[in-house]
């Protein structure tokens, strides 16, 4: 794995064995013999908010024995237009690895190619595969084993975590229910080529029936970042799609609720519901600080 630029882009081995590492770098945490990063210096391009990102990299880099450089677009020329393809190329010449946050998928992929050195998404419109990876590894140690696992994704689809949960089922060939309105159902093209990829995923606007006997209900904000200025629409698009106590009702009996946070109580989730399972949703939180050096450890191997 020279990159982590999507989940699309992984196969199902190389999702598992981020996972097992993670696992045990979290069982070993401080007492590592090895820095894999020792000597580097890492670079975290953000042109969108972060809290659990940001410092989960900037934790994980240090304790891989590296160092790292928070670069805001707003603060480099990035931000006044200079192109990704010369930031790339100049970043490429100084630091060892980067982790980037920003709208397009193919500004990272564009990085990737030109600077020569380790890419990883950090979130793109179209991908949050670090999210994914934590949550994989969150529900593997809350069942024991990610086998004959049912998911429910409840809200915005079309957003980078529906995307990546799809391309999850897809490589790792569990079962995915979508519920989201007709207007924020990912790409048919999208659908067809993870079903021709193996996986098995369905889509309803019912979210009670996409929850049916899930195992694990999972949602995400009905705005996410770059979306301020349709608040007030989405808000009233999406008010069917929330987790709520009849949700749950429907799911199976011992089901997981997740949340990649931030999380908007009385929207995407009721205040309830998310304090009852806030245990594993931090859990989550926590598990991206592993998933992510496991990624960056194996990117250097
Ligand atoms: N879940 C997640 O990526 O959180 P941040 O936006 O705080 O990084
Ligand atoms: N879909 C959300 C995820 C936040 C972690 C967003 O892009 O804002």
């Amino acid at each position: 794995m020279k990159h982590l630029l999507s989940i699309e882009s992984l196969n199902a081995a190389e999702i598992l064995e981020i996972i097992d590492l993670a696992k045990r770098l979290k069982a070993t945490r401080g007492m590592e013999a090895s820095k894999p990063l020792a000597g580097e210096c890492w670079g975290l391009l953000f042109s969108k908010s972060s809290t659990r990102t940001r410092v989960s990299f900037e934790v994980g880099i240090r304790e891989l024995g590296g160092d790292a450089l928070f670069l805001s677009s707003s603060e480099i020329q990035l931000g006044r237009g200079e192109p990704i393809e010369d930031t790339a190329r100049v970043l490429g010449r100084m630091i060892h690895g980067a982790v980037i946050r920003t709208f397009k998928q193919s500004d990272i992929e564009t990085f990737a190619r030109l600077s020569g050195i380790p890419t990883i998404n950090a979130l793109t419109d179209e991908e949050h595969p670090c999210q994914i990876l934590a949550d994989l590894l969150t529900i593997e140690e809350l069942r024991g084993s990610l086998d004959g696992l049912k998911v429910a994704f409840i809200g915005d689809a079309d957003c980078n975590m529906g995307r990546s949960w799809i391309w999850a089922a897809a490589r790792l060939g569990f079962e995915l229910r979508l519920a989201c309105p007709e207007l924020y159902r990912p790409p048919a093209e999208l659908i067809a080529r993870a079903k021709a990829a193996g996986g098995t995923v369905t889509i309803t606007e019912n979210p009670e029936e996409a929850a049916h006997g899930a195992d694990i209900l999972y949602t995400d904000v009905w705005v996410s970042m770059g979306k301020e200025e349709e608040a007030e629409y989405r808000a009233a698009q999406f008010a069917r799609y929330q987790i709520n106590e009849r949700v749950v009702a429907a799911a199976a009996p011992k089901a997981h609720v997740l949340h990649c946070l931030p999380a908007y109580r009385g929207k995407e989730i009721t205040a309830e519901v998310f304090e009852r399972h806030a245990g594993a949703i931090f859990q989550q939180a926590e598990n991206r600080l592993h998933a992510q050096k496991a990624v960056m450890t194996l990117l250097k191997s």
